[in-house]
């Protein structure tokens, strides 16, 4: 495994974390268990992973407990997210968060942008409070445009935005256009969640359909094609090397300077994305995959929650689906 400095943080992470919306048990399908999940975990932990990734929201708190029993006894880099419903009561959701994983919360992130009747500002005063009472190690956001995310940032008194999580994968590229240099310069880390595009990365959906799951939704249609060249690009580099497409797939944003976050169901899919650092990708590999999956640098990113959404509504829609 390899490592570095995750921001301001002071901590050492490894490059590539664990998301643990699968470990919600919900909307990922039936065709793995909680067995599968934790020892996903557990793997994950044997081959140097010490950076974890949840919400308050994957299965209603069911995800934080999974990790948090999975994680006993190990020193870990701790994740978890923020309803955007809850933002107007961040210590309650908090005490809940800690209470489900067992343990302090290392980085804390506003999972997407809050409703127009939602107030950003005094939910990151409340955040740096529970920073200074030790409950929270830092703060980060998730799906913050660039615009957001500089309001959040000049918000900030006594702490500083260490990171924003973002969709970022080979099948969808917006962030660079105007996120991933901002974050660079400033020292926020870019935190790469769906990196494998959902599965369709990872090489064993390019000949058939994906299996559909409510975590799917977004990706049907056109937009969850892989493109020909794309396939033959990864196809060409893991013949060469000898190495999975979806390990390819990873290190390519590895290499992009983010932290993948890949969703592994099981102990075999969990290994496959903990070793990628046992081969290089030069510069050509890159610039053929930067050239294979140029159109999805098409659009801005931009907040995929509807903002005019109120609070309570949201709430109903994503204790429902996620
Ligand atoms: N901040 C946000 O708004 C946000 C949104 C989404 C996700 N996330 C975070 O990001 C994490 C990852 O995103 P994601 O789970 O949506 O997508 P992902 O990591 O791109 O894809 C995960 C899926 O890919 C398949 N897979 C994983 N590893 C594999 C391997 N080595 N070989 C073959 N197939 C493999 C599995 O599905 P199958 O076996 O069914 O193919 C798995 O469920 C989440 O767990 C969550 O922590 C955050």
């Amino acid at each position: 495994m390899e490592y570095k400095e995750f921001g301001k943080t002071g901590w050492k992470v490894s490059k590539v974390g664990f998301g643990a919306w699968q470990a919600g048990m919900r909307e990922w399908g039936n065709d793995y268990s909680l067995d599968d999940v934790k020892s996903a975990v557990s793997t994950a932990i044997e081959n140097g992973i010490n950076f974890f990734d949840t919400a308050e929201a994957y299965g209603d708190g069911y995800s934080e407990r999974v990790l948090g029993e999975s994680l006993k006894g190990h020193e870990a880099f701790v994740a978890t997210k923020l309803a955007g419903f809850n933002v107007g009561n961040p210590e309650k959701s908090i005490d809940r968060s800690i209470r489900n994983l067992g343990r302090s919360i290392d980085l804390y992130q506003i999972h997407w942008v809050p409703s127009y009747y939602s107030n950003l500002e005094k939910t990151i005063r409340v955040l740096e409070g529970m920073v200074k009472k030790g409950k929270i190690g830092h703060i980060g956001v998730s799906n913050f445009p660039r615009e957001m995310l500089e309001k959040a940032i000049h918000m900030t008194k006594k702490e500083e935005i260490v990171s924003d999580q973002l969709q970022y994968s080979l099948a969808d590229r917006r962030v660079e256009n105007s996120i991933t240099e901002f974050c660079k310069k400033n020292r926020i880390e870019v935190i790469a969640w769906s990196p494998l595009g959902r599965g369709k990365l990872t090489g064993k959906y390019f000949d058939s359909k994906m299996p559909f799951t409510a975590s799917r939704t977004m990706d049907i249609g056109k937009k969850g094609l892989v493109p020909e060249d794309l396939k033959s690009a990864l196809r060409k580099i893991s013949e060469e090397k000898g190495v999975s497409i979806p390990k390819i797939s990873l290190r390519w944003l590895v290499e992009k300077g983010a932290y993948p976050i890949p969703g592994a169901k099981n102990s075999s899919q969990a290994e496959s994305n903990a070793s990628i650092f046992e081969f290089q990708l030069s510069e050509s590999d890159i610039k053929k995959l930067d050239h294979a999956s140029d159109l999805f640098l098409n659009g801005e990113y931009t907040n995929l929650m509807p903002r005019i959404v109120p609070n309570f509504a949201m709430k109903i829609l994503i204790k429902r689906f996620l």
